[in-house]
């Protein structure tokens, strides 16, 4: 018989400092109100004494203990992070010594703020493939990749993980899944570039290892390619949405896409005011608050579409019933 890949729980970890607009104005010069007007942002969380594995823990932690779950009985962990603590081990390996979930094999997918789409995505054709239980988490510390002297950029990102439980059932959840990548514009949103220091290696001009953007090609870039994408996917799916989780970014990008694919802007859900950009993070955050909060209650059959984009450049849209 064939199996497919519900989310049975939804869960976060979210690191307790929490810096306002005001907060960061008190050593940059910026202001509140630029910041909420341009990017609806009104604060973010950021590590102080954390890396993205500990928020990815804790993040799995929370997981298993709304799910009553036993660790041993994980089978697949996959992180999506652009912010790793180490190029290896994996912050899946660490989730998966941290949370001591014997069973299971562990790896890390790098989407940036595609990253969470991309990974359910995969994890669901595991479970497609046989395995049954397993945690799909993203989760990012943005707040080292940042260049603090750059208010264009430092204002907009936050730190946080957040993840799901994807169980094995009979019922086909994901509807459509539609995933792209161009990198031919992979510079447009660039960070954490590692030189090459061999004996051997010519060096070239210096190269920035900050996150860097060209904000107006990415907000076009949204308006654009992933507007089209989430209007094909509805076209071919024959289902009303309830709820649009889009990458939290920013607001002005969400008024624009409700506008420009004639949508009601109400089902469109936001936390960006609290929580910044989180990349990878930032879908599944918003998906546990809505749970928490009750817009959302997994097993209603609720119809939601996820939406990520962002460096590489990549996006990706998914149609799911909860
Ligand atoms: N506070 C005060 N002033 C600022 C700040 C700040 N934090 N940042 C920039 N400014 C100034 C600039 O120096 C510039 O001043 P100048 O005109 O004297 O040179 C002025 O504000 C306008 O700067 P722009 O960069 O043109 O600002 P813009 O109005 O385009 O807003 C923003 C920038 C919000 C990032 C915009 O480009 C945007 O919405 N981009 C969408 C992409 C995005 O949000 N990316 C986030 C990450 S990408 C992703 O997740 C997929």
């Amino acid at each position: 018989m064939s199996q497919y890949g519900k989310i049975t729980c939804t869960g976060k970890y979210i690191p307790k400092k929490q810096v306002t607009n005001d907060a960061l104005s008190q050593f940059m010069d910026t202001s509140d109100e630029w910041i909420n007007s341009r990017t609806g942002i009104r604060s973010r969380h950021v590590v102080t004494d954390e890396n993205t594995s500990d928020l990815c823990t804790k993040a799995a932690l929370n997981l298993l203990e709304k799910s009553k779950l036993t660790p041993e009985t994980i089978d697949f962990i996959i992180v999506a992070t652009i912010t790793p603590d180490y190029q290896m081990p994996s912050v899946a390996c660490q989730v998966q010594a941290g949370i001591k979930a014997i069973n299971a094999f562990a790896f890390d997918i790098s989407a940036a703020c595609s990253g969470f789409v991309y990974a359910l995505s995969i994890g669901e054709k595991m479970i497609r493939s046989g395995y049954n239980k397993g945690i799909i988490i993203g989760g990012e510390t943005l707040s080292k990749t940042l260049d603090w002297d750059d208010r264009s950029t430092a204002v907009l990102f936050g730190d946080g993980a957040a993840g799901v439980v994807l169980e094995a059932n009979e019922t086909q959840h994901i509807l459509a899944e539609s995933l792209h990548s161009d990198g031919s514009r992979g510079g447009s949103l660039t960070s954490g570039f590692i030189q090459n220091n061999s004996p051997f290696y010519e060096k070239k001009e210096e190269q920035s290892n900050w996150l860097e953007m060209n904000g107006r090609a990415i907000f076009d870039f949204a308006m654009s390619d992933v507007a089209k994408d989430i209007r094909e996917v509805l076209d071919k799916s024959e289902h009303d949405v309830d709820y649009f989780l889009l990458h939290q970014a920013n607001i002005r990008m969400i008024d624009k896409m409700a506008r420009k694919l004639k949508l009601p802007r109400e089902k469109f859900l936001t936390s960006m005011e609290k929580y910044g950009n989180t990349s990878a993070a930032s879908i599944p955050i918003l998906l546990d608050e809505a749970v928490e909060a009750g817009t959302l209650t997994l097993g209603t059959q609720q119809r939601v579409m996820l939406t990520g984009f962002g460096g590489g450049l990549t996006w990706g849209t998914m149609l799911l019933t909860l």
